[in-house]
Order: structure tokens, then sequence, then C-alpha cells
């Protein structure tokens, strides 16, 4: 098991820029397989959740080379993918999880989707049952638990589909089954969420709409390869703007970063706190927006988060709680609920975490209150999940005492060198064990 342990205090300087973007890099392999031609991918994130995607389209026979960052797919076209021979192993990621179960229900083979203890226990349902409605053919565990076997050679219908959940996830699994399905697929987001599927799609000559919460899709069309260069990812530049907010005497470049208004709600939380943060060299990037972020310390005040924030800094909340932490007042989260069915319970795992450095904490069904206040030493469980683990590692910068985090191994999925470009941006954290 690694552990980390944070030295406390310390300041970031410098430039650096983070690895790709997860969610780019997972549907950039995806979509890159169906499609008819080769496709060069970089940037691309080598994190095990991403090499897990590649490899099960490795085994669904399609031909991937890697060379660190740079991935080239040859393409089999929408209906070139063969039978794979084991069961498909999604590790802990319910990004790749959800969005294959929409490919593969339009397939005509038989497939199976497993993950780890974490991803096992993760709801499915929210996509099974609309496939379902679709024609898929689907049997879980129980409660719609993994495994996941999927029953090919069903014809699918396009369904309209008011989303219940905000998830980028069920809306990206749907329009990959919408795809081999008769007619044309409408989904409806409650409230916005991140749209890398269908800027994706469009790249890859998908005829799609999109409009007031409403995207549209005929299915039956063929994608063409397309190149595409996986920005730096927000979620993991997230650390470090709350790194360099917090910690006094900060300044900090943050290189290439992926800035799509579905993604920015961190940027947006962290300004109402009193943030200076500032974008510049903005440019574009096969149908993606990037910038260079510059985050210098800021006294940071607390906030009542709003609520249609919520959906666009869902993966940044672990992190941001640490900043409300080390705020001067109090920070009100509601209409969260979603954060309780991550990588852990993310709402409650938080909470445990800042009570044990002394910080005072409420939980909420869906949310949370926390009171700015002093920071301790302390030893932290981050229950296997990557943000819970890198949050406390920035956390360390305010501490009054060193920080121990215990069970660290999946910081891999999403942030391979997360420990060697904190330290080389000044944040005192040594990875021990493995
Ligand atoms: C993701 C969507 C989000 C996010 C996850 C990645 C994606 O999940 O939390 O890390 O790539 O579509 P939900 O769609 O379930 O909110």
């Amino acid at each position: 098991m690694t552990r980390f342990i944070c030295n406390s205090g310390g300041y970031v300087e410098g430039k650096i820029r983070v690895p790709g973007d997860k969610s780019i890099s997972h549907r950039s392999i995806i979509l890159a397989s169906i499609a008819q031609g080769d496709s060069l991918i970089s940037g691309f994130l080598l994190g095990e959740d991403s090499l897990n995607t590649i490899k099960a389209f490795q085994q669904m026979g399609v031909v991937i080379d890697r060379d660190q960052d740079r991935v080239e797919v040859k393409g089999v076209g929408m209906t070139g993918l063969k039978r794979p021979s084991d069961r498909l192993d999604m590790g802990n990621s319910g990004t790749a999880m959800r969005l294959l179960l929409g490919l593969l229900s339009g397939q005509r083979f038989d497939s199976c989707l497993i993950g780890d203890q974490s991803l096992s226990s993760r709801p499915m349902n929210r996509v099974i049952a609309p496939l379902q409605s679709m024609g898929a053919d689907i049997v879980s565990e129980t409660g719609g638990r993994s495994p996941l076997q999927v029953k090919g050679g069903r014809d699918l219908i396009a369904i309209e589909y008011d989303m219940p959940v905000a998830s980028a996830q069920v809306k990206s699994c749907l329009l990959l089954a919408g795809l081999y399905a008769d007619g044309e697929t409408i989904i409806r987001e409650p409230a916005a969420t991140r749209d890398h599927s269908e800027r994706m799609l469009k790249a890859f000559g998908c005829d799609l709409s999109s409009h007031d919460s409403e995207i549209k899709m005929h299915g039956g069309q063929q994608l063409q390869a397309c190149d595409i260069e996986v920005p730096a990812d927000i979620s993991s530049a997230a650390f470090f703007m709350v790194a360099a907010s917090i910690a006094p005497g900060s300044d900090l470049l943050l290189q290439h970063v992926g800035i799509n208004p579905t993604r920015t709600g961190v940027i947006e939380l962290l300004k109402l706190m009193g943030a200076d943060i500032s974008l510049m060299n903005h440019r574009e990037l096969g149908g993606e927006p990037v910038a260079d972020i510059r985050v210098r310390s800021a006294g940071l005040k607390g906030i009542e988060i709003p609520r249609h924030l919520v959906p666009l800094a869902i993966d940044e909340f672990p992190v941001l709680f640490v900043a409300a932490a080390c705020a001067n007042g109090i920070t009100r989260l509601s209409g969260a609920e979603e954060l309780r069915v991550k990588e852990s319970d993310r709402i409650q795992v938080m909470a445990n975490g800042l009570q044990v450095l002394g910080i005072e904490v409420e939980t909420k069904p869906d949310g949370i209150v926390i009171r700015g206040g002093n920071m301790t030493a302390g030893e932290i469980e981050s229950h296997g999940d990557h943000r819970i683990a890198m949050a406390f590692a920035i956390a360390s910068l305010r501490a009054g005492g060193d920080i121990t985090i215990n069970n660290c191994d999946n910081v891999t999925t999403s942030f391979p060198d997360f420990v060697e470009l904190a330290r080389q941006s000044g944040i005192r954290v040594s990875s021990h064990g493995s």
C-alpha cells in the first residue's frame, strides 16, 4: 500500500504542465477505434484508467500503438470490433465502464465488463435502465452493480430521454448506443455537464446538434478518423490551483490546461472565494479551448456554492473542501449528492479527514458545511480514492504538522506523476511503500 508523507508548510512556484485530460483521453480511444482510418492522439493520459480503455479496445481487435503519450489507433469502423476473448476490466473507472456499456450494447457480440472493488459498488442502473429501454440486453449483479454481461445482436431503437441526474457519463453512454440505434436519439440534461463527447463526435464527422440542454443525433452514422491533441486535465490542475491559492508566497503557471466551459467550475468557485487566477494565451485544440493559468496566493473567504456550478466542478470538490478549510468563514455546499457515489463517498471521506485535521464540518445528505480554521497534523484514510489522497497532500501546505495519507495507490489512475510534479513545484510530499 502506498502512503504519502507530507511535511507541512512551503509554497508553490514555477511552471508546470499536468498530464492529459482523462475524460478526453477515454473518448479519443473509443471514437478513434470505431472510426474509419488511422487517428493520432497526442498528450494522452498515461493513467491506469485510460490505459485500461486502450487495453479493452485491443482485446476487441483494434490495433493501437503507443509511444509515451502519442497513441496511434487504426480504426476498424462502426461494425469492425471483434468479440473479446476475455472480460473487459475497467479497473477503477466509472467513465470507462459506463461509456463502454453504451457502445457494447450496440455490438453483434456478447461481452462482460468488470471493475475493481470500488467500481463494483458504484451504481450502473442509471445507464442500464435507459439502455434497456433502447432494447439492450444487460444482466447485472443485484442493485445494478458490475460485473455487467451484455448480450450482443440486439437491434437498438433510439429513445428520447430526460436524464434524472446531471451526468456526462450517462449522456455519453446513450450517445454511443445511439450511434447504433435506429432513429434519432434525443437527450435532455437537467443541468449542463461536460460536453467532450459532443465536441469529439463532431470532430469525427458526426452530425449532432446540441442546444439548450438538448442533444440530438441520428443513428447509423459513420465516423472518420481524426487527430486529437489532449489538453492538460483541469481536474489535475485544480490541485495546484488550490495549492497556489492557499500557500502564502505562491506564484504558479499551469500550462496548456483545457478550459472547456463545462469544466471550469473550479476556477469560478475559487474566484468567488477571492483567489487570484488569471487565464492567458487562449487557443483552441481540436474543438476544445485551452489556456495557461497563473495562480497567486490570496486570502480566501467562505462562500455559498451556487448550485449550477456543482456539475461543472464535480471532480474538484475534494480539493475545494481543502480550500474551504483554509478560508475565512463558512463554505456551504448542497445539491451535490453525486459526490457520495464517486470513487469513494467523497462527502463522508473528506469530512472524516478534515475532522482529523481539526476542522469543523457538518455533513448533509447532499453536501457539507465547512468552517475555515487551522489544520493540525494527522493521519488520513483516502479509501483508495485518488482525488482524496491528492487533496490532503495539498492541505499539508497549511497544516500545523505532517500529514500521512494512507492507501494512495490509485493516484496513478488519473495523475501518475503527481508526487514528482508536486515536489518540483514546492509541495513537501513523498511516496512510501507500493
Ligand atoms: C466524467 C463525468 C463525471 C466525472 C467523471 C468523468 C466523464 O461523472 O465525475 O470523473 O468523463 O464523463 P458523472 O457524469 O457521473 O457526473
